[in-house]
């Protein structure tokens, strides 16, 4: 007798039953770039199809999206003046804030908003918090982090995603968060960040890449995986509501490990290389987008990541590839 485990996969229809694996449209987050101005769309070259926009041209672009169910967004922020101490991070008028309340106020509920939080796109030096000579002074960093999240609680933000990788950073928003009465507002924790080249893209599009230097002295070691869940743990323990791993693809073990390892949601970000790379080649035909996409985001949902933040998103929406 031979054990036939390929009579599972005799047809279509009992290959749907037996699937381990299911994507639902609840779990994708789409991340969008928002720039200072008016009038604005501007296409990101190193990110085919993906574009900043300005507030104004933003609310069209979130309306074409929701139509087919778009409904989760990550926002960054860009353009607002650089300076030392990332004073433009927390000012009342920022564009992400000025975005977060137009957003709130044409499509209330129907839109989940999440905002990245983190001073890179905002200081000289294009690091991720302060610098005290050439070190990022994690402390000073707090306090500066906590006044950002809570300019864009207070703008209507329904969590805030920290991605700075500064230690204490949960704490210290939650309660500050507290402190204000927003004690609803959540955190997304970016809490396994890995100091990637799969970011390149992203620092174009988000004009944040560092002057000096790299992010390895704030952002993990791609070596070490059991550093990951201890970062993890005590994101968890400080009161993150979700755990991100960031990035995805090269990091499928270390969503796994995360997933056996807590109880609440996990989250991965389909970073901006890895977006690139699918697109590029799909560009010239080396490969088929939508089933190399769709391999992907199953390989995220199989790894154990309820949420996938991907650019990819609207695409799998709009052409109805689930
Ligand atoms: C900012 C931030 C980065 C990303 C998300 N938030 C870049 C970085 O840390 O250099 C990367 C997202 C992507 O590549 O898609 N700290
Ligand atoms: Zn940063």
């Amino acid at each position: 007798m031979i054990i036939r485990p390929r009579r599972l996969r005799k047809s279509p229809i009992l290959r749907e039953m037996v699937a381990e694996t299911r994507l639902s449209k609840d779990m994708f987050v789409f991340p969008y770039f928002i720039s200072k101005g008016k009038n604005i769309i501007t296409p990101i070259e190193s990110m085919p199809g993906i574009s900043r926009f300005s507030p104004d041209t933003l609310m069209a672009d979130v309306e074409k999206g929701l139509k087919v169910g778009v409904n989760k967004l990550l926002l960054f922020g860009t353009g607002e003046e650089k300076s030392e101490n990332a004073k433009s991070s927390h000012a009342d008028d920022t564009v992400i804030a000025t975005a977060i309340k137009m957003l709130r106020k044409q499509f209330g509920n129907d839109l989940l908003i999440i905002t990245d939080v983190c001073l890179c796109a905002y200081t000289t030096h294009g690091h991720c918090g302060i610098l005290d000579h050439d070190y990022v002074d994690n402390d000073k960093t707090l306090e500066v982090l906590v006044k950002m999240a809570l300019t864009h609680a207070e703008a209507g933000a329904d969590m805030v995603a920290p991605s700075d990788m500064m230690d204490g950073r949960v704490k210290a928003i939650r309660e500050y968060l507290d402190k204000n009465n927003l004690v609803n507002t959540g955190i997304m924790s970016y809490a396994t960040k890995f100091a990637s080249a799969y970011y390149g893209p992203f620092r174009e599009a988000a004009d944040s890449a560092p002057g000096k230097g790299d992010r390895k002295t704030y952002q993990m070691d791609f070596r070490n995986g059991n550093e990951a869940l201890r970062e993890a743990q005590i994101d968890e323990e400080e009161g993150a509501d979700i755990i991100m791993v960031k990035p995805a693809l090269a990091y499928l073990d270390v969503i796994r490990t995360v997933k056996d390892n807590t109880l609440l949601p996990v989250a991965c970000y389909n970073v901006s290389g890895e977006y690139t790379m699918v697109k590029t080649a799909a560009a010239k035909n080396y490969l088929d987008e939508q089933k190399i996409v769709m391999e992907n985001m199953h390989a995220f949902a199989r790894a154990g990541a309820g949420i996938i933040i991907s650019y990819h998103t609207r695409e799998i929406f709009e052409k109805g590839w689930m």
